[in-house]
């Protein structure tokens, strides 16, 4: 698919990755839509890609609403007549264990918290279905091409200490395989699906991670740093470029090696 006059809906699109990303391809000619529940990062965003020479719109809503995905996708087709792109990066963090016993009594003083628990679920997992579900069948119905992405992590080899994340990028990992099976069996022939699992990536969900496990973590990456936003972006751009990727999820980690922090 050619980037140039494509028009792409990046939920999360007001930050981090998501941000990198949306400047990346509006730079490229894309047409973005900056879907986030930030406004005054949406107008940022959204500014700054037009001082650039870019075309943009923001759109005010959370992922885990139905109905703002569903106008998410009717905003971006109002204001640029198609949707060809649509990348679900909004995501959070609540980590911890399930239950943390004190350390005198050896009884559980702690536990994961149930709105830890849902939260996680709700903007990771289910705003990625709605997100994909939505912009899917405006392409089906549209007759445009299209790719759809899921935003996995190497959190879905089991992180230690994110149950609530790990378990949604587990799932958002197999959607790639999934859609592109049902699209098959429906005959949909003008929509790919590709996912990508990120390791650590230098943007401000990393300061609600334990900062000593992190520092650990470093230790076991080939590449030695976190990754840099551009280089998740440049890895999306070419999956959007070359139409025989399809139907699956890539790591791009930098070379994580084993880690004392992720079971095995
Ligand atoms: N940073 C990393 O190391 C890393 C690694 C692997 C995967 N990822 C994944 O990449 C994605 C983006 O991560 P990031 O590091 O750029 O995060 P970030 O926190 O920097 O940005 C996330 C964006 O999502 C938006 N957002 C959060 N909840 C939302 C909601 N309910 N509705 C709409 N927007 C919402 C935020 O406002 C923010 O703009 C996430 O899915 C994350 O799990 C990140």
């Amino acid at each position: 698919m050619v980037i140039n006059n494509s028009v792409a809906l990046i939920t999360g699109g007001a930050g981090g990755i998501g941000e990198v990303t949306a400047k990346a391809l509006a730079a490229a000619g894309a047409k973005v839509v900056i879907c986030d529940c930030v406004q005054d990062q949406i107008d940022r965003v959204v500014s700054e890609i037009k001082g650039a020479g870019g075309e943009a719109i923001g759109v005010y809503g959370s992922v885990t609403s139905e109905e703002d995905q569903s106008r998410f996708v009717s905003e971006a087709i109002n204001a640029f007549g198609k949707l060809n792109i649509m990348i679900p990066f909004a995501g959070i963090i609540r980590d911890g264990t399930v239950v943390t016993p004190d350390k005198e009594t050896g009884k559980v003083s702690k536990k994961l918290s149930f709105d830890s628990w849902k939260s996680v679920i709700d903007v990771n997992l289910t705003g990625t279905f709605l997100a994909i579900r939505e912009s899917v069948e405006a392409m089906v119905n549209g007759g445009w091409d299209g790719i759809v992405f899921a935003i996995s992590s190497i959190g879905k080899e089991g992180q230690v200490g994110q149950i609530n994340y790990s378990s949604t990028k587990i799932a958002v990992a197999y959607m790639p395989k999934i859609l592109v099976g049902e699209f098959m069996l429906r005959r949909i022939k003008n929509i790919r699906s590709v996912g990508i699992a990120p390791g650590f990536v230098a943007t401000s969900i990393l300061k609600g991670m334990n900062q000593e496990a992190l520092a650990g973590i470093l230790k076991d990456v080939h590449l030695g740093r976190l990754i840099e936003p551009e280089e998740i972006a440049r890895l999306i751009m070419h999956c959007i470029e070359n139409d025989a990727i399809n139907g699956t999820t890539f790591e791009i980690t930098g070379g994580l090696c084993y880690s004392k922090a992720r079971a095995k």
